[in-house]
């Protein structure tokens, strides 16, 4: 039995999986394609929702601090997803990456978390997009009505009735990048370069126009005392918090190396695209931020929409820019459903490839679409984002995410011990420091979540082993090879 839990998929039979057929997926995905995608999963509720509320409760002015903290956290981790992107170019991102390192079972594990991060971080998203929606549909004067536009459950003290249908608008954007996915990564690129001209559009238009607009006062101080000693409650101390609450806004990076597979020519395009991304949205969260606490006080920043909060405070001069900040939100988070449920798909597609689960989730369509992975990650997604409110969706988000980081930190030690000849078009630089460094920066975010976050995680994990135990252990590919050679 522990033999078959730490056998190992061997790393050139990964690759040549992926040369020939290449599975059915097609390469069509350029190095511009990968950095649009990259910006696409990454700009979303974040900036739009996040920097206003992390400025008033924790750093004030000095947030541009907390995200560039947040931001180095990132590339640390991202220097690691680049080398293995870029080395095994397969769709199934840390989970396949981790099953040539370190065997099955820990490869299913993380490819169980992966498909909680992704599942979780769409369905919030879903739901931010409705209540911008929402919001938008008030201001031309229809109103949906309440029983089909929140969650069905809600948390207090325990699980609710909230006495609503279904949050609808939530389930219909789901079903709109559905139809999108399905069309093909080709059609899918296409649209998110749409969308990403839109939001960042509108982020420069918005910086471009609002740095007139700043009063330095609000800028003093930039770092606010710390109130009575309380840890995270600014000062030095509120801007780790910062970094640790606007890590959410970096999520995303790391769904471009699901599409490894899909791109032309990953050796090289991976790591560029991961890397540059990040760096693009790190200079845009600084700027923004910068004239979001320059126009307004950060005390007064505490609300849904900061952005145009600002744009109205700023006066009439700027008051033409206000739907055009709703318009970007709408678009910025479209594009991060759109990426991150793209990753989710070609991780239950990569997972089926290898026999864990069934196979019909690696059926690929003539446009080269895992349509069932895609139609199935709809429906999980469409479901949860529909019956669940926002706060208990998005809680689970960091912890998956930064536990793959973590992984894939170790992991990148792990192989250039055990494998030290394979070739590497990209090289972390420093290792075993920088991903040491990133590993434990990352451990130090998980272990401040707060404990009920630990519990469902640990129940999501022992869904997922009793999966492995019942089907893959027994359906895996490298199982049947090894009953095909006894025949022999
Ligand atoms: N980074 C993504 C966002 O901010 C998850 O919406």
């Amino acid at each position: 039995m522990p033999n078959k839990l730490f056998r190992k998929k061997n790393i050139l039979d990964a690759l040549s999986e992926s040369a020939g057929s290449n599975g059915g997926l097609k390469r069509t995905l350029s190095s511009t394609n990968l950095v649009t995608l990259g910006i696409g999963a990454i700009v979303g509720t974040g900036i739009f929702v996040v920097t206003g509320q992390a400025a008033a409760d924790y750093a004030g002015p000095s947030l541009t601090i907390s995200f560039l903290i947040s931001a180095i956290c990132c590339v640390l981790a991202g220097l690691c997803y680049a080398e293995f992107a870029s080395m095994i170019p397969i769709s199934g991102s840390v989970y396949s990456y981790s099953y040539v390192t370190t065997g099955e079972l820990l490869a299913w594990f993380i490819g169980w978390d992966l498909v909680l991060e992704y599942l979780f971080a769409c369905s919030s998203v879903a739901v931010g997009w409705s209540g911008y929606m929402l919001n938008l549909l008030e201001g031309f004067g229809i109103h949906i009505p309440q029983h089909i536009a929140a969650s069905t459950l809600v948390y207090k003290d325990g699980w609710a009735f909230s006495g609503s249908i279904i949050n609808f608008p939530a389930v219909f954007i789901v079903g709109v990048v559905t139809a999108f996915l399905i069309g093909g990564i080709r059609q899918s690129a296409f649209v998110n370069n749409i969308i990403v001209a839109i939001k960042v559009g509108v982020i420069l238009l918005f910086i471009g126009f609002g740095i007139s607009y700043i009063d330095v006062g609000n800028w003093d101080p930039y770092i606010p005392e710390n109130v009575s000693g309380e840890f995270g409650k600014y000062g030095w101390s509120g801007i780790l918090r910062g970094a640790g609450v606007v890590f959410f806004a970096y999520l995303g990076f790391d769904a471009l190396s699901t599409t490894a597979q899909e791109t032309r020519n990953p050796q090289k395009d991976m790591p560029r695209g991961i890397l540059i991304s990040l760096i693009i949205c790190a200079i845009l969260y600084i700027s923004v931020t910068a004239v979001l606490t320059g126009i307004v006080n950060y005390k007064e920043l505490h609300v849904d929409a900061p952005v145009a909060i600002a744009v109205d405070k700023a006066g009439e001069g700027l008051s033409w820019l206000s739907p055009f900040i709703k318009l970007g939100a709408i678009a910025g988070i479209s594009s991060v459903i759109l990426v991150m449920m793209l990753g989710q798909s070609r991780i239950y597609y990569a997972i089926s490839n290898d026999g864990l689960l069934p196979k019909i989730f690696s059926k690929v369509n003539r446009r080269g679409v895992p349509y069932n992975a895609t139609i199935f990650a709809s429906i999980i997604t469409g479901l949860t984002a529909g019956l669940f409110p926002l706060d208990v969706l998005s809680e689970l988000v960091s912890i998956g995410t930064l536990m793959a980081f973590t992984i894939v930190c170790i992991l990148i030690i792990v192989l250039r011990k055990t494998q030290p000849n394979l070739q590497r078009p990209f090289k972390t630089p420093f290792v075993p420091w920088i991903p040491l460094l990133g590993a434990g920066v990352c451990l130090l975010q998980m272990v401040s979540l707060p404990w009920g976050t630990w519990l469902r995680l640990i129940g999501w994990t022992v869904v997922g082993l009793i999966i492995y135990f019942l089907y893959g252990i027994r359906k895996s590919n490298l199982e049947k090879k090894k009953e095909k050679n006894e025949r022999i």
